[in-house]
């Protein structure tokens, strides 16, 4: 009988280039070690995902930002602020981070997950791991050990920690730029971001978090402020629907994936889902529930 941790057994595959599925306090991410580019590329088969978009590097608590990119005094403020935790930092990279991570450009996104898990990996991998969310290309992301494995079946080995606390992805922001910019909404709000390093700047960047249709259940999705209203004259076309009501702010991130992909599996015609409120992480919130509707959308 094998008297190997998870843990060792996780690091034992990523040092032979393979990828496992880790859990992180956003969403889970499937990792690979970013300095094997084969690693990254088993990363991008798994998940379908089109080559050249880049991937985050997870950085463990022992393991120095300064080793990866350029920390100008923002992106250490930010860091001061906010790690470990779910916030991504786009930096000017060292020439030694491969290609296959950044997609070719001059610039990583680095984070430092809280974690317990991920900590516990990443320190004992003792490096980088590369690691996207652990779905397949524009579907709903993971926030618990077992979407990853119905996503992507036994095979994968998933490190199970739990439900995922935040439930959305980390916030990211462009340090790189005369005014640091938010180029993707998430478990910092941008209020956070803004009292930390004062105004922000809008971005020339394009991440492929941002293409428009991502984070997508399989029925259509609509987004209504009223949707008792709707639900009627959806019903009365004769299209089945299921709703998905705001719960309190401070449940709404976490619970958001877990209730997208549930309602999914319900196969009726239309979910509609009701907007978050402004506060807290409603703009990321509401920026998922918008990509997610876009197919139900007529522009
Ligand atoms: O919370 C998260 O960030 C999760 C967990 C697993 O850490 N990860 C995640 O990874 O959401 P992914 O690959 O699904 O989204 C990463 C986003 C993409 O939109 C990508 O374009 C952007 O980060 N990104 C990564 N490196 C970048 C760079 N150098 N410049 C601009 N955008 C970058
Ligand atoms: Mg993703």
């Amino acid at each position: 009988m094998s008297t190997e941790s998870p843990i060792e057994v996780a690091v034992q595959r990523l040092r032979n280039g393979n990828v496992v599925a880790m859990p992180t306090e956003t969403v889970y991410g499937l990792a690979g070690d970013a300095m094997n580019p084969l690693a990254i590329r088993r990363i991008y088969a798994l998940k379908g995902r089109p080559a050249g978009h880049p991937v985050i590097v997870h950085l463990g608590t022992n393991e120095s930002p300064s080793d990866w990119g350029e920390i100008n005094q923002t992106a250490q403020s930010l860091i001061d602020a906010f790690w470990p935790g779910p916030l991504t930092l786009i930096v000017r990279k060292h020439p030694h981070v491969p290609n296959e991570v950044t997609g070719g450009l001059d610039t990583v996104g680095i984070r430092m997950p809280a974690h317990p898990t991920a900590q516990a990996l990443l320190n004992a991998f003792g490096s980088g791991l590369a690691a996207p969310s652990a779905n397949r290309f524009g579907r709903i992301s993971p926030t618990t050990a077992a979407h990853v494995s119905s996503e992507f079946g036994s095979d994968l080995m998933v490190l199970d920690g739990g439900p995922s606390t935040v439930g959305v992805e980390s916030t990211i922001v462009d340090t790189t730029s005369a005014k640091p910019a938010i180029l993707r909404s998430g478990g910092i709000t941008r209020q956070s971001i803004i009292d930390q390093i004062g105004t922000l700047g809008t971005s020339q960047t394009v991440a492929p978090g941002t293409l428009k249709s991502h984070y997508a259940p399989l029925t259509s999705l609509l987004i209504s402020a009223q949707p008792d209203i709707d639900r009627e004259r959806l019903e009365s076309e004769g299209l089945q629907v299921a709703i998905f009501r705001a719960p309190p702010i401070n449940e709404h991130a976490r619970t958001l994936y877990s209730e997208l992909r549930r309602l999914d599996a319900l196969n009726v015609d239309v979910l509609i889902a009701e907007p978050a409120s402004d506060d807290g992480l409603g703009e990321a919130i509401n920026d998922r529930l918008n990509r997610a509707s876009h197919k139900f959308s007529t522009d």
